[in-house]
């Protein structure tokens, strides 16, 4: 017999794409309604390189928010080869920024000022590695020889250990893992090292994108891989393992620029993550970790105190109708269907 009513810590969001202007003020209610707290990636454009830059951002984003609401965006820099440590230091310990998103030159959406040569930024590293700030990085190699299906396993070998090897307690968070390498990866490492999932990833793998005809809307990057990578980040995620939490990596971009010749990648899920990331757990006999991989585990690794606000889920009776797409002024904007039945509403948000 399952549970009908789930209470839990109100969880956080450890990475989420809020964009700005127009789209930041559609979007931005659905991540306040649910979570605590968010990391807010930086690649705008243009990107959030600076601490100035991301006062601004959080700034823009605080005037957007619902009156009255609690959500505290976390704010990230965008790593270039021309970053001041001592800009990330000072932003740091100020509080104005949280951590640092390394994006492989070209990986994805807005990411041509990222990073070619690793060691160029090195002395950023050190410093973060000395303050305990976390580095958040892309994990996929942008080599054109490499196959897409592969640039995140390569990315491991190839860039991610040489990084853990040369800063051993650097906090590292391998963003949106996709694939079984990645998961061993992580499992293998101590401490500082962590990973964030999303619930896309959690159920779909690459059929979804590309039988019966190319669904542009199950596109993101990472891709989503085989099967058997669905599976193991299923089973990493329902584990209660502490190294695993929930970034939604919610990526907006309205359906004329989805469903293109050269559609962008993005898939937009803040408004149904819970209940799909909820349905994920039971359907796995795994409700009593749901709890830790969505409020807990991104907490301790980030070294916050959790969210004393707590959110409760309710099972229905019937499934969930498919999410309707957003209509908004600039055009139509899709919500990820999961292709599967999900019962779980969010009722409320209790506050202290
Ligand atoms: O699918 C994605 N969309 N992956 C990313 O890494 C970036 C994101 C975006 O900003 O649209
Ligand atoms: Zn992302």
């Amino acid at each position: 017999m399952t549970a009908t009513t789930l209470t839990l810590t109100l969880p956080d969001d450890w990475h989420v794409h809020l964009r700005s202007g127009e789209l930041l003020k559609a979007v931005l209610p659905f991540s306040a309604q649910h979570f605590g707290r968010a990391i807010v990636m930086p690649n705008l454009q243009p990107p959030v390189v600076k601490t100035a830059d991301a006062q601004a951002y959080r700034a823009e984003i605080a005037a957007a928010l619902p009156e009255n609401s609690h959500f505290q965006p976390l704010m990230t820099l965008y790593l270039t080869e021309q970053t001041d440590p001592n800009d990330v230091k000072q932003g740091f310990l100020n509080g104005d920024v949280t951590a640092v998103k390394l994006y492989p030159a070209g990986a994805t959406t807005n990411s041509a000022a990222g990073v070619k040569n690793l060691e160029a930024v090195y002395p950023v590293l050190e410093v973060m590695e000395s303050i305990g700030m976390p580095l958040l990085v892309h994990g996929e190699v942008v080599d054109p020889e490499v196959d897409i299906f592969d640039r995140e396993a390569v990315f491991i070998e190839k860039k991610l250990q040489p990084i853990r090897a040369r800063f051993p307690k650097l906090k590292v968070v391998f963003e949106h893992l996709t694939t079984k390498d990645g998961v061993d990866y992580v499992q293998s490492c101590e401490q500082y090292t962590a990973a964030t999932i999303t619930p896309h990833h959690l159920v779909i793998n690459r059929n979804a994108m590309l039988v019966g005809g190319i669904k542009p809307h199950y596109y993101c990057l990472p891709v989503a891989k085989r099967e058997l990578h669905r599976l193991a980040l299923v089973e990493a995620a329902t584990s209660g393992d502490a190294r695993f939490f929930l970034g939604t990596d919610s990526a907006p971009h309205l359906d004329h620029a989805k469903q293109s010749a050269c559609g962008c990648a993005g898939i937009f899920n803040v408004a149904n993550t819970l209940s799909i990331v909820a349905q994920v757990f039971e359907n796995n006999h795994a409700l009593s970790h749901l709890e830790r991989f969505v409020s807990l585990n991104g907490a301790l690794f980030y070294g916050l105190p959790v969210n004393q606000a707590q959110l409760v889920l309710e099972r229905q009776l019937e499934p969930l109708p498919v999410p309707e797409s957003l209509s908004l002024s600039q055009g139509t904007l899709t919500l990820f269907d999961p292709l599967m039945p999900v019962y779980w509403a969010v009722k409320q948000v209790i506050t202290p």
